[in-house]
């Protein structure tokens, strides 16, 4: 079954969402506390070890009530059963996306044109477990007959972003193994890094679903080069492997075909972790940890199918989404980890979400006269608190923002997360309160101030409040429970495509520019420049000169 193609601005739900929003955009946080004390208990959801609260958000029943009619009267519910059933709803590309029947248990059954495709996960599954063991306990060997030390995995976008923030955000559970990540065309990229590395302890992982793109063959060949320069052809085999869809290009290029890990193409890049493309993932933190990963993502899974949208996480995420997009007309989100693991987390949803959902044509194939996907930003707190919480705070824009925290800390050093999640807590009542005229004079008067500083001061130390944000609170980062939380934002990109009316598992507007650089790189070989407009080739002649 397609994906229902339904405008939402079309709905009775949008229409009363939209006379609602002028009952409630004026509506301070503080007051709606202060009319009903039970709010965080209305607005949260505890769900195995995640507490969600959404309550410091501009919403009220009536917000939360029309939110799920919207997204009923889009048919999100029959919506989610096409996605997990294997339907065809990446219809530009005539795809399943199953990246769910990747993390999904051996004995269950999905099929896509009436296959069963869990046998050949399973099968991938043994592969990969298989491959890390014994590099992991050095029975795999180099040419010369030392085991592993370096894992290199060379691949770009979905086949760089999600390794690599995964491998960071789990380094407390790494073996070993040193993993580094090449990803950029840039030279200075893939040599600053081989430059440090042993080629008799290096194993190279190169991971492209398409085994086209230009980044990764570049930096691909690029280590190939240096490799047999430094040892020899023939021992390219015992220290290169792919993750690859495309077998014939992979060969091609050189290397054997039982050290190729296959990705099917209703796995799309940037949700591609699951697969071998998690191969470094798993060299890193070991088979049973990947698993674990592959588990939480499951169980999030199931959440989402079956809870109602009262309750359902990613449900209620991106219905908050939605509201603040198209009725507040906020621009961009801001994702803040009270973890400093995390710190790729916000660029690894950077892709997952704007390359998603930044579309401006419905699922008909018609301009879309609404706003689609929002702008995504962050860094780790409290490193971002220095950074730019100050404009969050009292700038000009409605930043709403989604806080990540853990209760437990890996090292179990109390002092600093203590310190930390006292930071992680008042940073969200400061943004909700913010600071008044009266409290700002109180404060000022304390500091025997004259009454003209005092008078001068006053505007620039008031907080408006009013910003919204959500918390997330999990008891502990642990692979199952990142599983989750990736499988969360998965689900919430699904839910903010389908109501947007458009499909998020494409991606044709980063061809254009791959296509120009294309020309323009034959150009710089040939240096001939061709017609381009005057900015353009004058950049490109100063560039040749
Ligand atoms: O940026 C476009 C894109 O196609 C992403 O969707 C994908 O993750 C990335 O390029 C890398 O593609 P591949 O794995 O085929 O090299």
């Amino acid at each position: 079954m397609a994906l229902p193609t339904i405008n939402p601005t079309t709905t009775k739900a949008w229409k009363a969402l939209q006379a609602h929003y002028q009952n409630i955009k004026d509506t301070h946080l503080k007051d709606l506390f202060a009319e009903s004390p039970e709010r965080a208990a209305t607005f949260s959801v505890a769900w195995k070890d995640f507490y969600v609260d959404y309550s410091k958000n501009r919403i009220d029943e009536t917000t939360k009530r029309l939110l799920i009619d919207l997204a009923k009267e889009v048919k999100l519910e029959e919506a989610i059963k096409s996605y997990f059933e294997g339907d065809i709803i990446n219809k530009t590309e005539e795809r399943a996306v199953l990246h769910t029947a990747l993390r999904a248990p051996s004995s269950h059954h999905i099929q896509i044109d009436g296959t069963n495709v869990i046998p050949e996960v399973t099968e991938v599954k043994k592969k990969i477990s298989g491959f890390c063991d014994t590099v992991i306990d050095g029975t795999l060997k180099g040419h010369t007959g030392k085991p592993f030390t370096d894992i290199v995995n060379i691949g770009i976008g979905g086949s760089d972003l999600g390794p690599a923030m995964i491998t960071e955000s789990l380094a407390y559970y790494k073996n070993h193994l040193h993993v580094h990540y090449i990803s950029n065309v840039d030279g200075d990229h893939v040599h600053q890094s081989l430059k440090a590395l042993n080629p008799e302890t290096t194993l190279f992982v190169i991971v492209s679903k398409t085994f086209t793109t230009q980044e990764t063959l570049s930096n691909a060949t690029t280590a190939r080069s240096w490799f047999i320069e430094q040892a020899s052809a023939e021992a390219v085999s015992k220290h290169f492997v792919a993750v690859s869809s495309n077998i014939p290009n992979v060969t091609k290029f050189g290397i054997a075909e039982n050290n190729i890990f296959p990705l099917w193409d209703w796995v799309g890049g940037r949700f591609s972790l699951w697969s071998a493309v998690g191969l470094s993932i798993s060299l890193s933190i070991g088979y049973t940890n990947f698993e674990a990963l592959l588990e939480g993502a499951h169980d999030m899974d199931d959440h989402f199918r079956a809870t109602s949208f009262e309750d359902n996480i990613p449900v209620i995420l991106g219905l908050l989404s939605v509201w603040y997009n198209n009725f507040f007309e906020a621009e961009s989100e801001a994702i803040i980890p009270y973890s400093q693991y995390l710190h790729r987390l916000p660029a690894y949803l950077q892709q997952g979400i704007m390359e998603s959902n930044g579309k401006s044509v419905d699922r008909i194939g018609n301009p879309v006269d609404y706003q689609t996907g929002t702008i995504i930003w962050g860094e780790p707190g409290t490193n971002a608190q220095h950074a730019f919480f100050q404009l969050i705070h009292q700038g000009t824009k409605l930043i709403p923002a989604e806080f990540i925290g853990f209760k437990h800390s890996l090292f179990n050093d109390k002092d600093h997360h203590d310190k930390l999640m006292a930071n992680f807590f008042a940073q969200t009542e400061a943004l909700m309160n913010g600071k008044t005229e009266a409290e700002v004079t109180q404060d000022l008067k304390s500091k025997n101030l004259s009454e003209e500083k005092l008078r001068e001061l006053i505007p620039f130390k008031i907080f408006t409040g009013n910003k919204p944000t959500t918390t997330l609170l999990i008891d502990k980062l642990t692979p199952k429970s990142l599983g989750a939380l990736i499988s969360m934002y998965e689900q919430r990109i699904f839910v903010q495509g389908v109501i947007w009316n458009i499909f998020s598992y494409d991606q044709w507007g980063v061809e254009l520019g791959k296509q120009l650089a294309t020309n323009i790189l034959s150009e710089i070989n040939n240096t001939q420049i061709s017609e381009h407009d005057s900015s353009t080739k004058t950049l490109l002649k100063r560039y040749l000169s």
